[in-house]
C-alpha cells in the first residue's frame, strides 16, 4: 500500500493504472475510519483493480468551528485499517494540496433541488463544502467508481446528480449503512459519545423499528411516525432534535403521508455531538 502526501505523485501513479487498463474505485473520507468506510473500500475492491481511500479534514465543510477541531483523529489506525483491507493507495494531503495557498476557494456550487432539506438546511454551506472537495478529489483521482454511504444519504443523492450535470467520467455507488451490535450506526463521531450520551443512542435505531411496525400495521400517517419516533428517540432533555423529515427518497420533495419510497431522516444532538441516521421505506 502507497501513501500519498501530494497529488502530484498520486496523479503519476492514476496515470500508470489507466495506461494498464485498470479500474479505480474511490473512497473518499475524514478518517477515523471505522467497519462503515472498510464497506466502501471491500465493496471497491470487489469490483474494481485498485482502490484509493483518501483521508481528508476538509474544513470547507464545518459550519461549526468546535465541530472541526475536535473531528477525531487517527492517523495510525486508519493507515491499519487500509493495509488490513487491501487498499492499494491511500491519499492523505494537507489543506495545501487540495486547495490553492490552503485558501477554501470563493466557489459556490449548488443543487436547490436537493438542498431545501435536512442536513442543507441545518448546516448551511455544508454541502457546498462537500461538492468543492469530492470536485477537487475527482480531478485528481479520476476513478471509474466512487463509493459513498446510505448514511449520509442527501449526500449521496447530491453528489450522484453533480456527476450527472458536471460530467465527471464516474459512476457513484451507494453502500448500505453499517450498524454497530445495538444498531446505532457507526459514524466517528460516536467516539465523542460519553457512556450516557452513548446510551440513549441506542434509541434511535429503536425508534426506527417502532416506526417501521406501525407501517407494517398500515399506518401512513405522518404526524404519527413522528410522534412515535420522538418519543422513542429524544427520552431525556439532554437530547435535541436538529429535524425529523420524512420526504420522498428520490426526489426529497414533501410527501403528505407515508407512501411510495420514503426517507425517513433524523439529526440528534448528544450535547456538542450531533448524530444523523436514516431508514428508507418502501410502503
Ligand atoms: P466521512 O464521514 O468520513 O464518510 C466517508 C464515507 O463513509 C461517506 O460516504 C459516508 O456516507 C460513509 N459512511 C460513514 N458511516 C457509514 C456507515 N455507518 N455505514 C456505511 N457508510 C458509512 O462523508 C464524508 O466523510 C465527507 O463528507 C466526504 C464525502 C469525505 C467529503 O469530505
Amino acid at each position: 500500500m502507497e501513501i500519498y502526501y501530494n497529488k502530484i505523485l498520486l496523479k503519476e501513479k492514476i496515470a500508470e493504472w489507466k495506461a494498464e487498463g485498470k479500474k479505480i474505485g474511490f473512497v473518499p473520507t475524514m478518517g477515523f475510519l471505522h467497519q462503515g468506510h472498510k464497506k466502501l473500500i471491500d465493496e471497491s475492491n470487489k469490483y474494481n483493480d485498485v482502490t484509493v481511500v483518501s483521508i481528508f479534514v476538509n474544513p470547507a465543510q464545518f459550519n461549526n468551528e468546535s465541530d472541526f477541531i475536535n473531528y477525531p483523529k487517527n492517523e495510525e489506525s486508519d493507515l491499519e485499517i487500509c493495509r488490513l483491507s487491501e487498499v492499494d493507495a491511500v491519499y492523505m494531503p494537507d489543506k495545501e494540496d487540495i486547495y490553492d495557498n490552503g485558501k477554501i476557494p470563493d466557489l459556490q456550487m449548488k443543487i436547490p433541488h436537493l438542498t431545501k432539506s435536512l442536513c442543507a438546511t441545518a448546516r448551511p454551506g455544508h454541502f457546498e463544502g462537500v461538492l468543492l472537495v469530492i470536485s477537487v478529489l475527482f480531478h485528481i483521482v479520476e476513478p471509474t467508481n466512487a463509493y459513498f454511504g446510505k448514511k449520509d444519504y442527501q449526500q449521496y443523492l447530491l453528489i450522484k446528480e453533480f456527476v450527472k450535470y458536471t460530467n465527471f467520467n464516474l459512476v457513484v455507488n451507494v453502500v448500505n449503512t453499517v450498524r454497530d451490535e445495538d444498531g446505532l450506526a457507526l459514524s466517528s463521531r460516536n467516539a465523542r459519545l460519553t457512556y450516557e450520551q452513548r446510551t440513549f443512542a441506542k434509541n434511535i435505531p429503536i425508534a426506527f423499528q417502532k416506526v417501521q411496525e406501525y407501517l407494517k400495521t398500515g399506518g401512513r400517517n405522518i404526524q404519527a411516525v413522528k410522534r412515535i419516533f420522538i418519543t422513542t428517540a429524544i427520552t431525556s432533555d439532554k437530547l435535541k432534535l436538529d429535524y425529523l423529515e420524512i420526504l420522498d427518497a428520490k426526489t426529497l420533495s414533501s410527501v403528505p403521508e407515508v407512501r411510495g419510497v420514503v426517507l425517513i431522516a433524523c439529526a440528534i444532538f448528544f450535547g456538542e455531538v450531533r448524530l444523523i441516521d436514516n431508514i428508507i421505506v418502501r410502503v
